[in-house]
């Protein structure tokens, strides 16, 4: 779901109406989507647990721009040890075929960490972890290990801002998130 700018015009009075993605409580938001860095230190089963619980999935990245999202959100989350992280990729379904796992679809975007993704390897069950010291690279890694994780969730639709005929702007819906907040980016 991606909210964006959807426009659509009132077929009274010209008035236009633009729906906002906001971010639940903690996330913060970018392009629509709402991203949250947990320092919980757990395995790869209870970091995607988690995420659920508060109402969103762990992260998977499809796309360059979600990688460098989530990278300029780690890049602010330094206070965060150890620097590693789960995402919702992992080959427990089938040794070398990464799924987004929520998904129970094949990863359409990878950044492996030089050549990591190891077809090779008879391991089974690895999960994907970012590192600060792999650039935020991908890595197979064992699901057990502990680190922290990267929560997702595509933001949810509540604030709605409307533009009379006279092209004044005002919010017709109260927020019902207060702290809707911005994700910041140092290279921003
Ligand atoms: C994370 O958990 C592991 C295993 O329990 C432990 O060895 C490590 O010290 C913990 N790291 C932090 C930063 O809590
Ligand atoms: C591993 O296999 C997948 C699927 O067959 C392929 O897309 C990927 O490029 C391979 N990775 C490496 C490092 O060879
Ligand atoms: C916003 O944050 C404050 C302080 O953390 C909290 O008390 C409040 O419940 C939050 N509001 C919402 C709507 O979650």
């Amino acid at each position: 779901m991606k909210f964006g700018l959807l426009v659509i015009i009132a077929s009274l009075g010209l008035i236009f109406v633009a729906i906002e993605a906001v971010c639940p409580d903690g996330y913060c938001r970018h392009s629509g989507d709402c991203y949250l860095v947990v320092g919980l230190n757990v395995s790869w089963i209870d970091a995607r647990a988690y995420c659920t619980t508060l109402g969103g999935f762990l992260l998977h990245i499809d796309s360059q721009s979600k990688q460098t999202t989530t990278e300029g959100v780690l890049r602010r989350s330094l206070g965060i040890y150890p620097a590693k992280f789960w995402i919702d990729v992992s080959d427990l379904l089938n040794p070398t075929d990464w799924k987004y796992m929520q998904l129970k679809q094949s990863i359409t975007y990878s950044n492996w960490n030089t050549d990591e993704a190891d077809n090779s390897s008879t391991v089974v069950g690895k999960c994907v972890s970012l590192s600060r010291e792999n650039e935020y690279a991908w890595s197979p890694t064992a699901c057990e290990q502990k680190m922290n994780f990267v929560c997702f969730h595509s933001g949810i639709e509540e604030r709605v801002r409307v533009y009379d005929r006279y092209r004044y702007s005002r919010y017709e819906m109260v927020d019902k998130t207060e702290n809707d907040t911005l994700c910041e980016f140092d290279y921003m």
